[in-house]
């Protein structure tokens, strides 16, 4: 007899949390174009930590930041990364913003504050379940863009111009030549 009630009670709560489920999914939807929760973007960061070694952690960069390493970067970025995460780092892109979960502004302190190691293993490897693609890539040049990470809050206009000249994401370079 007492089992046939907890079966009841148990088949209740199973029904009521898949309904649960479904209103969520009904008014929240799995739109790309949402924005996470801060519960979520909380959770995604926690796993990625977690996920981790520390010898990635703690790595530290054996690339000198030199000039022409700087700008050997910021062509690199202006050529493969800059689509989703814009010239200036923002991710105010057309691509960038339909995205779940968008790129975040690489210049705020949620990036900056990841160890060149993180950066890196980001850059090599991806972050899955997003759109973050892991572009292999030779440690070398993937050491150089996390220089260029760094680099990004201090991005001159100057600089701007050289990367649009290459990507053309803020119009043609001499549009408003005339
Ligand atoms: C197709 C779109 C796309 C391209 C191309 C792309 N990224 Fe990303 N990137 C993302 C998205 C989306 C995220 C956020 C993932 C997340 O929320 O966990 C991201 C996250 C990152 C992060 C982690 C930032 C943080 O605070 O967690 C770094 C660093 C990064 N990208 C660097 C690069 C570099 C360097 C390149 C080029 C070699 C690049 N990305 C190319 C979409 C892209």
């Amino acid at each position: 007899m007492g089992k046939k009630l907890w079966g009841a009670v148990v088949g209740l709560v199973v029904v009521a949390a898949a309904g649960g489920g479904v209103v969520y999914l009904r008014v929240h939807g799995l739109s790309a174009r949402a924005k996470p929760s801060a519960l979520e973007v909380w959770v995604a960061r926690r796993v990625r930590d977690l996920a981790t070694p520390s010898s990635v952690r703690d790595a530290a960069n054996p690339v000198r930041p030199t000039e022409l390493v700087l700008a050997e970067a910021r062509d690199h970025f202006a050529d493969h990364c800059a689509v989703c995460h814009g010239n200036r780092g923002d991710g105010k892109t057309m691509l960038g913003e339909g995205m779940f979960p968008p790129p975040p502004d690489l210049r705020g302190p949620a990036t900056q504050g990841l160890t060149d190691g993180e950066i890196m293993n980001i850059i090599r490897n991806g972050i899955r379940f997003t759109g973050m693609p892991g572009f292999g890539g030779s440690d070398e040049d993937n050491w150089k863009l996390t220089h260029f990470i760094r680099h990004l809050p201090k991005l001159s206009e100057e600089e701007r111009t050289l990367m649009n000249e290459i990507n053309s994401l803020e119009g043609k370079p001499n549009e408003h030549a005339h």
